[in-house]
């Protein structure tokens, strides 16, 4: 178990992070408390906070409304919270939120805890005392600076995470390492895959290692003056990302760092096209997946190009690869082909994903040869920079794709054969 406090102008946290952290009798009066959570965590770990009042809401970003503290505020006053109640957050970074924004207000501010039940949430949201919601299309616009009394973070409620959420988490764990912390920087090269396999040891330490890290900023800066807008490291990027390119917040915050750390990204697109007849491509020389690949690898920055199952495909044995047809129609079970056999397609989606290179230009030094002199210089790109045109690729390979498919309808057109189309 891991012991951290946090004492500054906007009051102490005592944060317990570890298997067990959850004992809330130990930090709240079980008559004076109101839980908050949402209706995922309610399902999932409702049973650990039975018989304590609790207000279940809701899920997701939209419940972080002036609205829903109201909402709480009423939940109180009917169960007549006075300035010695408790709000207790239950749940994952929007819960953290609310909670603690509705503690700060109530009666001008009431005690409050948290227990951080995702990864992002017990690695960053639950931490620190900035605690907000949002106005219209503006995120956490309205809030306070207010300290959680106690934040108890368990392991053993992330484990009912999805890899997805896991993943989330880690961008902030990564940020915190690369603020402040070069060796968790670099124990995490292996401990993320195993954080990612669920390895609740594993995620124990990197939440301690990156609270460790926040709560040390923090108490440098509590109200963001200086020194805490390092916690801020990739999410000028990041939230621009979130909002215009339709990534995760954690994805966003990975491509963010990379930007504001003049690196760049690659990325795995994939694309699929649907309705297409059967029949279209010959079968050898222009096969469709060879006519499309050939306009793919025109693509500048197109290092690798798979069909259906691709390279994992290559992994199976035939019976598990093969896709086997259901009935007359040529309906199958599978599409590891990805739509063709034999270069002609087969009536399934064509499904390909191409790798696409991280951007060449860096806004950072890189090493090169000047040509004139012949001795190493270094080479740094200035002004606007690109840092995953992989994002952008999408379009393209739709596009692409809609060109091959429109080409090889015309060429198999009937007419095309009787003297040309209409
Ligand atoms: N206040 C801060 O300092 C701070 C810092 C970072 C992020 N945030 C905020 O945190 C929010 C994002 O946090 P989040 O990713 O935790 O989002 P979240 O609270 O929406 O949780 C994500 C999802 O995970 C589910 N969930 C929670 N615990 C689970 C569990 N143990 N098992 C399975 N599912 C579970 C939730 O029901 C929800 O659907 C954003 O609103 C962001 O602004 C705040």
């Amino acid at each position: 178990m891991t012991r951290l406090v946090l004492n500054v102008g906007g009051g102490r946290s005592d944060i317990r992070i570890g298997v067990g952290a959850f004992r809330l009798e130990d930090h709240a009066l079980k008559k004076r408390t109101l839980i908050l959570t949402d209706r995922k965590v309610q399902a999932l770990h409702g049973s650990l906070f039975r018989g304590w009042n609790t207000l279940v809401l809701d899920r997701g970003e939209k419940m972080k409304t002036l609205a829903v503290v109201e909402r709480i505020s009423r939940a109180l006053l009917r169960r007549g919270g006075d300035r010695g109640a408790t709000i207790v957050g239950v749940g994952g970074g929007v819960i953290c939120d609310l909670a603690g924004f509705a503690a700060a207000v109530y009666m001008r501010g009431i005690r409050f805890g948290f227990v951080p039940t995702t990864l992002l949430a017990q690695a960053d949201a639950s931490l620190g005392g900035k605690n907000g919601v949002n106005l219209d299309r503006y995120k956490n616009v309205i809030g306070t600076f207010r300290q959680p009394d106690f934040v108890l973070a368990d392991p053993r409620f992330l484990s009912t995470l999805p890899p997805a959420a896991v993943r989330e988490g880690l961008a902030e764990v990564v940020k915190a390492a690369a603020i402040r912390d070069r060796a968790l920087f670099i124990e995490l090269e292996n401990a993320a895959e195993r954080a990612l396999a669920g390895d609740l040891a594993v995620l124990e330490r990197l939440v301690a290692r990156a609270a460790a890290v926040k709560i040390a900023v923090v108490a440098r800066d509590e109200r963001e003056r200086g020194a805490r807008t390092l916690l801020n490291f990739g999410h000028t990027f990041g939230h621009a990302l979130e909002k215009t390119a339709g990534l995760s917040h954690g994805e966003a915050i990975s491509a963010g760092m990379a930007a504001a750390a003049g690196d760049s990204l690659g990325g795995i697109v994939a694309c699929a096209v649907m309705g297409l007849p059967v029949g279209l491509g010959e079968p050898f020389f222009d096969s469709f997946e060879s006519v499309l690949g050939h306009l793919l690898f025109s693509i500048p920055g197109i290092k690798g190009l798979e069909f259906g199952a691709g390279f994992r495909g290559a992994a199976l044995r035939g019976r598990d690869y093969n896709d086997v047809i259901l009935d007359a129609s040529g309906r199958t079970r599978t599409n590891h082909d990805g739509g063709l056999n034999g270069g002609i397609t087969n009536g399934n989606d064509v499904v390909f994903r191409v790798a696409v290179r991280p951007t060449a230009t860096l806004g950072r030094p890189q090493e090169t040869v000047d040509m004139i002199t012949g001795r190493p210089a270094a080479v740094q790109a200035g002004g606007r920079h690109d840092a995953c045109f992989a994002l952008r690729m999408p379009v393209i390979l739709e596009a692409a794709a809609a060109f091959v498919a429109a080409d090889f309808q015309l060429c198999f057109h009937p007419a095309f054969h009787e003297g040309g189309l209409p």
